[in-house]
């Protein structure tokens, strides 16, 4: 049997960070044998609030591509493609924002909250309002059965279920629905500031290219519990980003040792620079690998782009096959 398809991808405006890691890397590293792997770079997505700013979505680009490499996803068995390069892709987004209402579009909780974050006010781009039916495109365009994200991607990956059910209710059934895989344990890592999610964009992240001296930095200053004033003081776990991270990046061997911290911790007399520290050592082994990984393939920028090259090649033969199903579908395939 065929394998199942994975589409899924991020938008080159920054370096991925540790909330990247969690929330959709690490699966995609996990999966990338049992499924046929496809990894958008969504460029087009990114431009859609900051057209201004293209040369910051191209250099983005390698910096996006670099960190897929350093976490091990393996060109030969994962396609990693650059979306502005499938034009298949902007021609479905078209024909799908005939079955997309604009109040339905206005409701996307996610795409609300960023707009809030932008400060848009009522100057909202088209094309940023637009971006969750480009997004059911993307996915669609390789009939992906599984969405590998983080949940503030599920609004994305229900629009585009609604939008697969229209399609294949109005013309033919010939588009297949996907699902959302969403990490069990930890859904959403935290900010270092402990404000919500971790954020390109928000100063509050700890990327997978940053320096040992960096990672030190970050951690010392992260979060904690803000009524943990004493040593002696009982300290709150639940909520606590220092712990969520352990959590997160602790490794088995070392599970027993954490329960015991989190116990120590609550009854008081456990300092937060002691937790600090283990957590910079797990992090510092976790990144090292990562880190070297990433400036070894910096060295060949132009392996990197053919890298690209190559799977955007593979990438456009299979939209352009699905293309040419919508068209027929619709029956607007003229000669
Ligand atoms: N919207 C995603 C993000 O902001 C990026 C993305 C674009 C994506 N196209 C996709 C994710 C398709 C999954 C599937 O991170």
């Amino acid at each position: 049997m065929d394998k199942q398809v994975i589409l899924t991808g991020d938008r080159p405006t920054g370096p991925l960070h540790l909330g990247h890691y969690v929330g959709s890397l690490e699966n995609r590293v996990k999966l990338q044998h049992a499924y046929n792997e496809y990894i958008i770079v969504a460029d087009a997505q990114a431009l859609t609030d900051n057209a201004e700013n293209p040369e910051k979505i191209r250099a983005n680009i390698m910096e996006v591509t670099l960190d897929y490499l350093a976490v091990g996803i393996d060109p030969l068995s994962a396609t990693i493609f650059i979306q502005s390069l499938i034009p298949e892709i902007a021609e479905l987004t078209m024909y799908y924002m005939n079955l997309v209402t604009l109040s339905r579009l206005q409701r996307n909780p996610t795409v609300k909250q960023e707009m809030r974050q932008r400060g848009f006010g009522s100057n909202i781009p088209v094309g940023f309002l637009v971006y969750p039916v480009s997004q059911a495109a993307d996915i669609t365009a390789f009939k992906a059965n599984l969405v590998p994200v983080g949940a503030d991607q599920l609004p994305m990956i229900e629009q585009t279920v609604e939008i697969v059910r229209r399609f294949n209710a109005v013309y033919k059934p010939i588009l297949v629905e996907p699902e959302a895989m969403i990490p069990e344990t930890i859904a959403r890592l935290p900010g270092i500031d402990g404000q919500g999610k971790m954020g390109k964009s928000l100063g509050n992240a700890i990327f997978l290219g940053d320096s040992a001296d960096d990672v030190q930095r970050k951690v010392k200053g992260m979060y904690t519990d803000p009524n943990h004033v004493r040593v002696q003081d009982p300290g709150k776990v639940d909520g606590n980003p220092v712990f969520t991270y352990l959590d997160a990046f602790c490794p088995e061997s070392e599970k027993e040792k954490l329960a015991l911290m989190k116990e120590h911790y609550q009854m008081g007399g456990l300092g937060d620079t002691i937790v600090k520290e283990y957590l910079n050592g797990i992090l510092q082994d976790f990144l090292g690998p990562i880190r070297s990984r990433r400036a070894e393939f910096s060295k060949d920028p132009a392996g990197v782009m053919n890298i690209l090259h190559q799977g955007t090649d593979r990438a456009r033969e299979i939209a352009a096959q699905t293309l040419s199903e919508v068209r027929k579908a619709m029956g607007i395939n003229y000669f």
